[in-house]
């Protein structure tokens, strides 16, 4: 049997390269709410990413976003973007990601995150580190959400609730240094684990957004949680990760936010 890393690294660049090959050619689009997006690619990508882990691990459980049938039971289990950031993707923006991760009993092992367009492949094992095409990763070292540069995305119900999200966005622009949106939630995660951005907020994300940017973050020296502080479970559809340092400003400022807003 592979080396998980090695397997998942593996399926990463390999459904990568079907994106590059993709991005700025006519592509076929369904569309699975009004603004949520999926196009061949997503398909053929996530159909070679579960074949080759079907393949080098049969007797794990596989969460793939296209062909999800929800929570599995315990056990280890692969969690599979196959094109995190498709609007981008549909519209020709180099800025997505493969995103792949091994849970075993719902705390992440393996964790590969692979932006093909800029060819920046991240990567880490639990208790190992976490790496950018193999250099060591490290979070920033921002001390206050003054200094800080968030980010963040607006969830595919935005249309039906755009006051909710407004008002988070809005507590963060007059509190942090500045928000960036860049549509890509693995890749957010990812940035974080690299020190570009220093914290991250995001509503209705799904685990296969989440898991293996969970573990970059963590394995970086940053820390991952509900909004309110607590234990992250990636099935409760609300994040926050951060360098660590500016945590507890930002969950402060979630759970005033939350009091005013409605917990959901
Ligand atoms: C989306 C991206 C985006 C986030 C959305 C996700 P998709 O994933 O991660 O940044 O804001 O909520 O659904 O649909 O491109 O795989
Ligand atoms: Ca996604
Ligand atoms: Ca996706």
């Amino acid at each position: 049997m592979p080396l998980p890393l090695d397997s998942a690294r593996r399926l990463a660049l390999e459904a990568g390269a079907l994106i590059v090959s993709a991005i700025n050619q006519t592509k076929r689009i369904d569309h699975k709410s009004a603004v949520d997006l999926v196009t061949d690619t997503d398909h053929q990508a996530e159909a070679l990413i579960m074949d080759g882990l079907r393949n080098d691990f049969p007797d794990h459980a596989i969460v793939a976003e296209e062909t999800s049938a929800g929570r599995p039971a315990e056990g280890p289990c692969w969690y599979v973007d196959p094109v995190d950031g498709t609007v981008n993707f549909v519209h020709g923006i180099p800025h997505c990601s493969v995103s792949i991760a091994l849970l075993d009993n719902g705390h992440p092992s393996t964790a590969v995150v692979y932006d093909p367009c800029k060819n920046e492949l991240f990567e880490a094992e639990r208790g190992g580190g976490a790496r950018l095409n193999g250099q060591p990763l490290a979070v920033s070292g921002a001390a206050a959400l003054g200094d800080s540069l968030m980010v963040t995305g607006f969830p595919y119900d935005r249309r039906e609730n755009p006051d909710r999200y407004l008002s988070f966005f809005k507590a963060f622009m007059v509190t942090a240094r500045d928000i960036r949106r860049f549509g890509s939630a693995a890749l957010d995660l990812a940035y974080i684990a690299a020190g570009r951005f220093d914290g991250f907020w995001e509503f209705k994300l799904e685990p296969w957004d989440t898991a293996a940017g969970w573990l970059l973050v963590e394995e970086a020296g940053g820390v991952v949680s509900d909004m309110d502080g607590a234990a992250f479970d990636p099935w409760s559809k609300r994040i926050l990760a951060s360098n660590g340092t500016i945590h507890q400003e930002c969950v402060d400022l979630l759970i005033e936010l939350r009091a005013e807003q409605g917990s959901s």
